[in-house]
């Protein structure tokens, strides 16, 4: 038990760590390159996501007290984040042609990084927090 728990949370915070930090990459660098970065924000997200639920299951089952509210909140910011990314992301790749052309495009993109930084750094603020609240 302990073990699964160790690997759960090891493989949450990597690939947190590794979506929150391209994300803040690509909003600081106006979505360059974001369309390589596409699949594996969405795979580290979704393990993200997945791990996020295991722990939950093992660790916050039952009546939330103020870290679960914490966790959820941070939760939702992160689901928020994904969501803005896919559908901008993947309406991006449709028209990976155009996105190198056009400029409302490229801004479009470099918008949804930048308010999934905000929403994710609300996720990893709260995160952090949650297990001394
Ligand atoms: C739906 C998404 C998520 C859910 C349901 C979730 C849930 C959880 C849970 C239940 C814990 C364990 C808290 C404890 O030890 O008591 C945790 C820890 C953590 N999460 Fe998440 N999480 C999610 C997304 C994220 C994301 C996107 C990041 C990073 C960007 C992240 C970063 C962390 C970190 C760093 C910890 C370790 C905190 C600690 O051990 O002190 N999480 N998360």
């Amino acid at each position: 038990m302990q073990m699964t728990l160790i690997v759960t949370l090891v493989l949450h915070v990597r690939s947190g760590v590794f979506w929150a930090g391209t994300t803040f990459a690509l909003a600081r660098t106006g979505g360059n390159e974001a369309d390589r970065f596409f699949r594996p924000q969405m795979g580290a997200a979704s393990v993200a996501v997945a791990t996020g639920g295991v722990l939950w299951f093992f660790l916050h089952r039952g009546p939330l007290g103020t870290p679960g509210h914490l966790l959820a909140i941070g939760a939702l910011c992160a689901l928020l984040a994904a969501g803005v990314q896919g559908a901008m992301g993947a309406s991006a790749r449709r028209n990976l042609s155009a996105l190198s052309e056009s400029e409302g495009l490229r801004r479009r993109v470099a918008r949804s990084q930048r308010i999934a930084a905000g929403l994710l750094a609300i996720t990893v603020t709260c995160m952090a927090a949650a297990r001394y609240a």
